[in-house]
């Protein structure tokens, strides 16, 4: 027999299918269960297009007169891309509807679960609550601060250098961990990196050893001075931004890339407004991916949520490359893994 534990973890890891296309919005699976018997499944799969519900119940093999719903997010009472969610699951005969997470929206925020209730369909929630919010952090953060949740990836070597000096590129990990990192690209709905790196190693940027969507390409470049030939300028493999200061320049398009101002702090762009320009365009997570200079103007704001660490054997001269990251108390190692003989370290802030 399975438990409501089974039905909303199966509703999760429908919604995990949505990852990659349907940001901004929160990624949302649900299960319909009649008799004990898994009757309809569906996920939200694109922005703007029919919800998880509505994809269930098209997906039904049964008739799913009084069926019970599970639900990782919160039902919709509003009429907005589409119709709401709460009448289409009384039309349709819900009886009971399971729910992992309130929709942090204030527009719909608990407003969903009253409407039900005054429906008649009961409601319960908080089923696998952390497991689904984990899920949406980005989507949480998002629509709470305006800001996206940001990771940071650092590839160091045992003496925790990231690199030689910023004029070389070098490769520190391995093809595992390399892997790895494709695999963290395709989660995340931006990567963003400095100028120096994008001069120096020429990335695509891509998802290319995983399977997965491309993330937005960003790059901080001030004072635009990045030549046109680079990869993520004429690869056409995703978007690609440039962030540059909004006291020089103003936001616009060429058939390369966006341009988005920023504006400025100490002469480099200031990283919350980056984070905010970001969040205006739909980002909701971002991955930086280096270098040195950029992750330490990122970390003395205070602005990582979490930091994966690869950390390869061996040592490396160049000082001037050491990981500018360094963790106090106020961080939780959440996981580590060999991969191969690299090692890697998430940690994550323990605010959050
Ligand atoms: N091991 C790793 O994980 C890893 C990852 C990436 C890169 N790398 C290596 O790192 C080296 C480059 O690193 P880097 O530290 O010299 O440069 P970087 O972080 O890639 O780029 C720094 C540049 O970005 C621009 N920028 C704009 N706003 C900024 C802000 N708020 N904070 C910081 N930078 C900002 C600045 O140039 P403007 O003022 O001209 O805009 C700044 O000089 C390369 O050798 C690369 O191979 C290693």
């Amino acid at each position: 027999m399975l438990t409501h534990e089974n039905y909303m973890a199966r509703a999760i890891e429908l919604a995990e299918q949505g990852r990659g296309s349907v940001s901004p919005n929160p990624m949302v699976g649900c299960v319909l269960v009649k008799d004990g018997e898994i009757i309809g499944e569906g996920f939200h799969q694109r922005f703007g297009e029919a919800h998880a519900e509505v994809m269930a119940f098209r997906n039904a093999i049964k008739d799913p007169l009084d069926c019970t719903v599970y639900v990782n997010l919160e039902p919709c009472n509003i009429d907005s891309k589409t119709p709401p969610c709460t009448k289409f699951l009384k039309d349709n005969g819900a009886s009971e509807v399971y729910i992992a997470n309130i929709d942090p929206n204030p527009d719909i925020s608990g407003k969903g679960i009253e409407e039900l209730n005054r429906m008649n369909i009961k409601t319960h929630l908080g089923i696998l609550e952390k497991e689904a919010m984990d899920l949406n952090k980005g989507f949480y953060k998002w629509v709470k601060t305006g800001l996206p949740w940001v990771i940071c990836k650092v590839a160091q070597s045992e003496n925790r250098l990231m690199g030689i000096d910023n004029k070389s590129s070098i490769w520190i990990t391995n093809d595992i961990s390399k892997k790895h990192t494709h695999e963290l690209r395709s989660r995340v709905d931006a990567i963003l990196i400095g100028k120096n790196t994008a001069f120096v190693d020429n990335p695509s940027l891509t998802v290319r050893l995983a399977s997965g969507k491309n993330p937005i390409r960003v790059i901080a470049d001030t004072n635009r001075t990045l030549p046109q030939n680079l990869k993520i300028f004429n690869d056409g493999e995703s978007e690609s931004i440039i962030l540059c200061s909004s006291k020089q320049f103003s936001d616009n398009q060429t058939s390369q890339c966006k341009f988005i101002t920023v504006e400025e702090k100490d002469d480099m762009l200031y990283p919350k407004d980056i984070l905010k320009k970001l969040a205006n365009h739909g980002v909701t997570s971002v991955l930086v991916e280096g270098g040195p200079c950029i992750l330490k103007s990122f970390f003395n704001e205070g602005l990582i949520d979490e930091l994966y660490e690869y950390t390869a054997p061996g040592i490396l001269d160049g000082d001037d490359m050491k990981n500018p990251i360094i963790l106090d108390n106020s961080w939780n190692c959440i996981n580590q893994e060999m991969l191969g003989d690299d090692k890697l370290v998430i940690y994550q802030k323990k605010e959050i």
